[in-house]
């Protein structure tokens, strides 16, 4: 769909990362629970989201692009008829192995809605002794990557060079609102607030599967009102990935946000 037609509030959340779609990976097995997902979504503030399934192959999900465009056309469907506003794009979590740098060389990665973005991942423990190599094969494709949930990995928890490192190569670090909200402990909320007070967090997204898993914008609102300021909250939200999905240019230097104060 073309994003030229989107419409959006400024106050409205850009969610660019959840698992909506229904069927696909380990979000909504069905497509109830997926529309009732994009109502909590809906009900947190979020006016535009990007449905991201996992894609590995190779690995556990396949990527099998005309399976992502039905069960997208599905769910907008059923939205419609739930009478939801919210509008749902095309995306992917891409997790990053040699399948998918193959994947970008071919100019087949999926990307988020008609950008040039993509979205993604790391193995939770570690970051691959190829994974900086790989990122930069994307860039050489004419991607720009997202990396989802810096603060969930181990060694870049370890590693206080690792999320600077991968600034400077040009990377844009995704924070999930979940782990601002305290969801995965207090050592995951504390870095996600450090790489915030040090202004290597570009963009904050839900990552929500399920009910179970829900938006946690709320709880994540408030957490950034403790550690930043309104300015730095509404840019997280809403701007940055406003302009991920109209796929205007983000620089992603490394920029200070400091303590809390009111913009
Ligand atoms: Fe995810």
């Amino acid at each position: 769909m073309s994003t030229a037609a989107m419409v959006h509030r400024k106050d409205q959340i850009i969610d660019l990362h959840a698992h909506v779609l229904p069927g696909l990976d380990d979000g909504p097995g069905r497509l109830e629970e997926a529309v009732e997902l994009l109502k909590l979504l809906e009900r947190d503030g979020v006016g535009t989201v990007v449905a991201t399934p996992h894609v590995a192959p190779g690995f556990f999900w396949p990527y099998d692009p005309a399976r992502m465009e039905d069960k997208l056309a599905e769910l907008r469907q059923a939205a419609a008829a739930a009478a939801l506003e919210i509008e749902v794009i095309g995306g992917a979590e891409n997790y990053l192995s040699p399948e998918v740098v193959q994947l970008a060389e071919q100019g087949r990665l999926p990307t988020l809605g008609d950008s040039r973005y993509v979205l993604v991942e790391f193995p939770r423990r570690e970051v691959p002794f190829w994974g900086f190599e790989a990122l930069e094969r994307l860039q050489r494709s004419g991607y720009r990557p997202i990396l989802a949930h810096p603060e969930l990995n181990d060694q870049i928890r370890a590693d206080a060079e690792l999320p600077s490192d991968l600034v400077r190569q040009g990377v844009l670090l995704q924070l999930d609102a979940s782990s601002l909200a305290g969801r995965w402990g207090s050592r995951v909320a504390d870095f996600a607030s450090s790489l915030l007070q040090s202004g290597l967090g570009h963009l904050v997204a839900s990552d929500a599967h399920s009910a179970r898993r829900p938006p946690e914008f709320r709880a994540a609102r408030q957490a950034l009102a403790r550690v930043t300021d309104r300015r730095t909250a509404q840019r997280l939200l809403c701007d940055a990935p406003a302009a991920v999905v109209q796929g205007v240019l983000i620089e992603p230097e490394r920029r200070s946000v400091g303590a809390r104060k009111e913009a």
